[in-house]
């Protein structure tokens, strides 16, 4: 609050910002958004990137939304994970010249916190490319979100473009469900590549998107907002298992890097490395 004081009386806080109301900032994966900019996917629809425009399609092929000149944000509306609601996980980045064809994995839905106080707890394997400007991600989520959500378990596939938030129409799952997700490389023309991202185990969270640059760093990761206590949480530990990383052309040499978040009390532990059957732990 001092360097917010300092810098409005130093001139450098614009009214436009001071006038922005906070509500219409909304909680995603990415932390909190601009509410205008995120959109619900249509069933079966998809998302194509047309030269510097982002198309949201609908299953009919209508474009239903048009996020136009969607250029690479300024450095500072970059979020980089630290600065969002990332406090655990684990990651790879592929710096071989074939892409990622295929990422997966399975884990399973933990018990509900035991208290409630509006927290949002996210759990997912995620990409994004190396700008670090989108992620692509088949979530777990606990809380609410922009997608919706309340004080129960629900998945969704999501796309994060740079102030573009997509997100196909969450499900509510059971405790001790299991989940697996997927993302996949279905097409590569050049440097366009196209992925698709679902829980290919649970109907409606398929995600396609066409055109998009190489995704390249792989994460499996606990996300969380406004927690206050350890209990907010779900108790014990999440399991990813039967994480599979291929490349196009094979199999790559996978070591996980992990984060954790001991002051919190969560850490990340690598149970078996590698590309094939890989296992992390998060513990709460
Ligand atoms: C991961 O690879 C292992 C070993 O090839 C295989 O048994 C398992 O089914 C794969 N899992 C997925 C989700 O593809």
């Amino acid at each position: 609050m001092r360097s917010f004081s300092a810098a409005l009386l130093a001139g450098l806080v614009v009214p436009f910002a001071l006038s922005a109301p906070v509500d219409d900032k909304i909680l995603t994966p990415r932390g909190y958004r601009a509410k205008g900019n995120t959109h619900p996917i249509p069933a079966g629809g998809r998302i194509a990137h047309v030269a510097d425009a982002v198309h949201l399609i609908a299953a009919d092929g209508t474009v239903v939304h048009v996020a136009s000149n969607a250029k690479p944000a300024t450095k500072t509306q970059e979020t980089a994970p630290e600065a969002t609601g990332w406090v655990a996980y684990a990651s790879w980045l592929n710096t071989d010249s074939s892409p990622i064809s295929s990422f997966s994995t399975t884990w399973t839905v933990p018990p509900e916190p035991e208290t409630w106080n509006d927290q949002t707890v996210f759990l997912f394997n995620s990409i994004e490319p190396s700008t670090g400007d989108a992620i692509m991600q088949p979530v777990l989520q606990y809380g609410p979100s922009a997608a919706g959500g309340g004080q129960f378990w629900a998945v969704a596939s999501w796309y994060l473009y740079q102030d573009n938030t997509y997100f196909t129409t969450p499900i509510q799952v059971d405790v001790g469900q299991e989940l697996d997700g997927l993302i996949t490389l279905v097409a590569q023309d050049g440097s366009a590549y196209n992925y698709n991202c679902e829980f290919t185990n649970i109907a409606g969270t398929a995600l396609a998107i066409d055109g998009s640059v190489e995704l390249t760093w792989a994460t499996e990761t606990l996300e969380a907002y406004s927690v206050t206590e350890p209990s907010d949480y779900p108790a014990g530990s999440t399991v990813f298992s039967g994480i599979n990383l291929s490349l196009l052309d094979g199999t790559p040499s996978v070591s996980w890097t992990t984060v954790d978040d001991t002051a919190d009390g969560l850490s990340t532990t690598v149970n078996v490395d590698g590309a094939t059957d890989a296992e992390i732990t998060i513990t709460y």
